[in-house]
């Protein structure tokens, strides 16, 4: 699908390996008009931009003796996660069983499905997921523990649990400290599953602009938490893990120290949407760098300020509102439908037919579930190819 790289091409993304760029400034409609290399749409991860999340990821994750899982929803992909893992994430989370068992088959060992494993057909999988991974998952009702527990039982296996509690967003999760008692006392009555610990994941603060605002959530989740924490210890019983926060809630969290394991996925890529939250009490904009991009071709040129690209719903999510054009402020891209988008110019010229530009998407995990694989881009040239295993795997 991908031509091969070629080293005497023009460049279609820059190399960035700064700490401070927020933007490598390429994919800009000065661009326009050089050959393309890749063929669009196409994912496309910047190199220079992604190892140093990764690597300010470590930094941030490992404050003050936490652990970090990175959630691998943001990423869906076994080479991703093994570099997080090689970064100092004690592993990974996912979403959904079947990410958890796409990523099992290409090596990743050691993983927590942070969403309740429903029914007995998954039970039965994430049963015999067993035999390939160590694979947690979270439970919030004792039906489905005891389903777990017999069925590992059975297969001669033990399942990791947390109970999953609601720290405020009103999503999963039991709703009070003797709700979570009980729960864990049903994990612990059998042989088949082992109480690991809690999760209490808040996603609605994640996003939320204004520090102080994010930082007074993150307070109140981290009281409800503890709440839960201390029920169990009047009962004699001390989780080992306490998993929860996000890329938006994590230097926070790190500060309350309730937590014990983050699990932070966008800081990886970042978005548009996570670029405007104000990282601390400065303003500051967030420490991680956006990544990703979808590349997009010219298509058709309705006029000199406006042209059309090659990419519209089926490459760029919409959730969390359009992309933003790359390297400029003075253009705007807009859905046409399924295949089309537009971009619109405030000033000079819309570039040619064939020219690529580049979209950070507003939402990454949405975006990246879109492709089959990601085009990794350093100094204009396709370093590598990886693939996206666990696209579309949301059962
Ligand atoms: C349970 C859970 N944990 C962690 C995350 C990661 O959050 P973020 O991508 O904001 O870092 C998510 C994201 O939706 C999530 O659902």
């Amino acid at each position: 699908m991908l031509r091969a790289a070629s080293t005497d091409v023009p460049v279609l993304v820059r190399d960035t390996d700064t700490d401070t760029d927020t933007d490598t400034g390429l994919g800009c409609p000065c661009m326009s008009g050089s050959s393309i290399e890749v063929e669009t749409p196409a994912l496309v991860i910047d190199a220079g931009a992604f190892a140093a999340n990764l690597e300010r990821g470590r930094r941030e994750f490992t404050r003050g003796g936490l652990r970090y899982r990175a959630h691998a929803k943001a990423h869906k992909s076994a080479v991703i996660a093994r570099k997080q893992i090689e970064h100092g994430a004690v592993g990974v989370c996912c979403a959904k069983l079947g990410e958890a068992e796409a990523l099992a088959r290409k090596g990743i060992s050691d993983m927590l499905i942070t969403t309740p494993v429903i029914g007995m057909t998954k039970v039965r999988r994430l049963v015999d997921l067993q035999r390939l991974a160590r694979v947690a998952a979270v439970v919030d009702e004792a039906q489905n523990a005891k389903e777990i527990a017999s069925t590992a039982e059975s297969a001669g296996v033990e399942v990791d649990l947390l109970v999953e509690v609601d720290v405020g967003q009103n999503r999963c999760g039991v709703r009070s400290p003797d709700a979570a008692l009980q729960l864990t006392r049903v994990i612990e009555a059998s042989t088949g599953t082992r109480f690991l610990g809690l999760q209490g994941y808040q996603g609605r603060s994640q996003l939320v602009p204004d520090f102080r605002e994010r930082q007074a959530q993150a307070m109140a989740s981290a009281d409800r938490l503890r709440a839960v924490v201390d029920r169990l210890s009047e009962a004699g019983i001390v989780p080992e893990i306490l998993t929860g926060g996000g890329t938006g809630t994590s230097a926070i969290d790190v500060e309350i120290g309730r937590l014990r394991e983050l699990q932070p996925g966008s800081y990886i890529f970042m978005d548009t949407t996570y670029a405007g939250i104000e990282w601390d009490l400065d303003c500051n904009p967030p420490p991680f760098h956006p990544a990703l991009s979808v590349a997009a071709t010219v298509i058709s040129r309705p006029s000199s300020t406006c042209v059309i690209v090659d990419a519209g719903l089926k490459a760029l999510s919409s959730d969390s509102g359009i992309p933003r054009v790359k390297g400029t402020d003075a253009a705007r891209y807009s859905f046409a439908g399924d295949e089309h988008g537009t971009v619109d110019y405030d000033h000079g010229q819309a570039p040619s037919i064939g020219a690529q530009l580049e979209l950070v998407p507003s939402h990454c995990d949405t975006t990246v579930n879109l492709f089959d694989e990601f085009v990794v881009v350093r100094a204009g040239a396709i370093e590598e190819v990886w693939s996206i295993d666990a696209r579309g795997r949301m059962h």
